[in-house]
C-alpha cells in the first residue's frame, strides 16, 4: 500500500537511486589536466585549443572553430564580427537563458523577442517574419534544449533580407537537421561548456563558421583585437581577452571523446520516456511528435507541458515537489519569458505578442540531460514516478508545497 502513497505524503520514493553524476569523468580526464599543468603552458595558447577547435568544428561540419572563455562572450563576438553594432535589432527568442539576449544588448544592439513555436520552443519563422523593420541586422536562433530550430526557413529568411544568423547551439552539441550537424547553417555556431551542458569543462566556448573573414575576425576580437601572424603589441581592432585555456581544451578533447555515445544514450532514454509518456495525459514532451528534419535531438532538456486541468487543476509547483521527492531531478525551468527581468527596464528592446513563451514557463517541468544517461531500468524507474504522480496527485490538491512557502 506504501508503494502507492505518494513520497510528499510519507510513502516510499519510486526512484531510490540517484541520477548519474554531472560532470562526469575518469582517469583519461585526470591524465590530460596534469599533462597541461605539467607542460607549464597554463595561460597564452596550448596546443590542445587548436585541437579542440579543429575538431569541434569539424564534428559540426565547419571549416573553423575559435575557441572563447565562455558561450555569453561567444555570443557577443559573434554578433559584433558579423557586423552587428549599436542601435541594430537582432531577433531573439525569449524562451533562453538570459544571455541569448544580453550579448546583443552589451554590444549596443536591440533585442527583439518574437515567439516561439508551441511544439519545439524554439523561434517561430511566421513570428520572427512579422518582427522585421529595416533596422533588423540578425537573427538569434536557439536550439532550445537541444532540439534545432526550423532551418528550411530561417536560412532562406536570413538570405532573402541580408541578416546574419547566429545559430546558439549552447544546448545543441551534436544535434542535427536533415543529417547536417547545426552550427554552421548561417554566420556562426556558438557553444558553451558551462558546466550544466552537454559538453562542458566547467566553463569555455566556442564559434564556428565556415566563412575566413568571419573566422579571422572573431579570432581576432576574442584575443585582443591581434591579426593572425601579427605581431604580439599590434593591435588591428577593439578586442577583448576571451581565451580558453589549455586546462579546459585538454578536458573538453576528453569529453567530446564522450559525447556522440552519451548523446546516443540520451536518445534512448528520451525514446524511453517518450512513449511511456504518450499514456499520461497532462505530461506532454517537447515536441509532442518527433520531426523527421531532426536528425539529431542533443536532450539537454527534456522538457514536458503539464496541463493541470488533467489533474484536477493541481498546480505544476506541486506536481515537480511530488515527482522530486519520488527521486525525480525536475525543475520548473525559466521562470518567465526573458523580456520579463528587470535588466531590461533599463535596456532598449522591443517584445512582440509572446503567448507560446509565456504559457510555455507557466507550465513546463524539465529533466535534465545527465538524468538521460542513467540505465534503462533507472529509466523505468522514472517513468513508474510518473505513472504513481498522475494516479495519485489529486490527493495534493490541498497541500501546499514547499516552493509556496508552507
Ligand atoms: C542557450 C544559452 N546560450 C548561452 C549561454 C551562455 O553560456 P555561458 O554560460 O558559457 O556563458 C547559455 C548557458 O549558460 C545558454 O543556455
Amino acid at each position: 500500500m506504501n508503494a502507492d502513497r505518494l513520497a510528499v505524503l510519507g510513502g516510499t520514493p519510486a526512484v531510490t537511486s540517484p541520477a548519474p553524476r554531472w560532470p562526469d569523468f575518469d582517469e583519461r580526464d585526470r591524465r590530460a589536466l596534469i599533462d597541461v599543468l605539467e607542460s607549464g603552458v597554463w595561460g597564452g595558447y596550448h596546443e590542445a585549443v587548436g585541437e579542440l577547435e579543429g575538431r569541434l568544428a569539424a564534428a559540426h561540419e565547419a571549416r573553423y572553430g575559435i575557441a572563447t572563455s565562455n558561450g555569453t562572450v561567444s555570443l557577443e563576438i559573434a554578433l559584433t564580427a558579423a557586423g552587428v553594432g549599436p542601435g541594430d535589432e537582432v531577433i531573439v527568442p525569449p524562451v533562453s537563458f538570459v544571455a541569448s539576449a544580453t550579448a546583443i544588448a552589451r554590444i549596443g544592439a536591440v533585442p527583439v523577442f518574437a515567439d516561439v513555436e508551441p511544439e519545439t520552443i524554439t523561434l517561430d519563422p511566421a513570428r520572427a517574419t512579422a518582427a522585421l523593420t529595416p533596422r533588423t541586422r540578425a537573427i538569434m536562433l536557439v536550439h532550445f534544449a537541444g532540439c534545432p530550430a526550423d532551418l528550411d526557413r530561417f536560412v532562406p529568411l536570413c538570405t532573402e533580407h541580408n541578416l546574419a544568423l547566429i545559430e546558439d547551439c549552447a544546448h545543441a552539441p551534436g544535434a542535427s537537421w536533415r543529417g547536417r550537424p547545426v552550427g554552421s547553417f548561417g554566420a556562426f555556431g556558438s557553444f558553451s561548456f558551462q558546466a550544466s551542458k552537454n559538453l562542458t569543462a566547467g566553463e569555455g566556448g566556442m564559434l564556428v563558421t565556415n566563412d575566413p573573414d568571419l573566422a579571422e575576425s572573431a579570432r581576432s576580437i576574442m584575443n585582443q583585437g591581434r591579426r593572425s601572424g601579427g605581431a604580439w603589441y599590434e593591435h588591428v581592432r577593439l578586442g577583448t581577452n576571451a581565451r580558453l585555456t589549455g586546462f579546459q581544451g585538454a578536458l573538453l578533447l576528453v569529453q567530446l571523446d564522450r559525447l556522440p555515445g552519451q548523446n546516443r544514450k540520451r536518445a534512448d532514454a528520451a525514446d524511453r520516456l517518450r512513449s511511456a509518456l504518450r499514456d499520461l495525459t497532462g505530461f506532454t514532451p517537447h515536441p509532442p511528435v518527433g520531426d523527421p528534419r531532426v536528425t539529431g535531438h542533443a536532450w539537454h532538456i527534456f522538457s514536458m507541458r503539464y496541463d493541470a486541468s488533467a489533474y484536477q487543476n493541481v498546480p505544476r509547483e506541486r506536481a515537480i515537489d511530488a515527482l522530486a521527492t519520488e527521486g525525480v531531478p525536475v525543475s520548473a525551468g525559466y521562470p518567465h519569458p526573458l523580456y520579463r527581468n528587470p535588466l531590461f527596464a533599463d535596456h532598449p528592446h522591443r517584445v512582440e505578442p509572446c503567448p507560446v513563451a509565456e504559457a510555455y514557463c507557466r507550465e513546463a517541468i524539465w529533466l535534465p540531460h545527465h538524468a538521460l544517461l542513467g540505465t534503462p531500468r533507472w529509466i523505468d524507474g522514472v517513468v513508474g514516478a510518473f505513472r504513481k504522480v498522475s494516479v495519485g496527485i489529486g490527493a495534493l490538491r490541498e497541500v501546499r508545497s514547499a516552493r509556496e512557502g508552507t
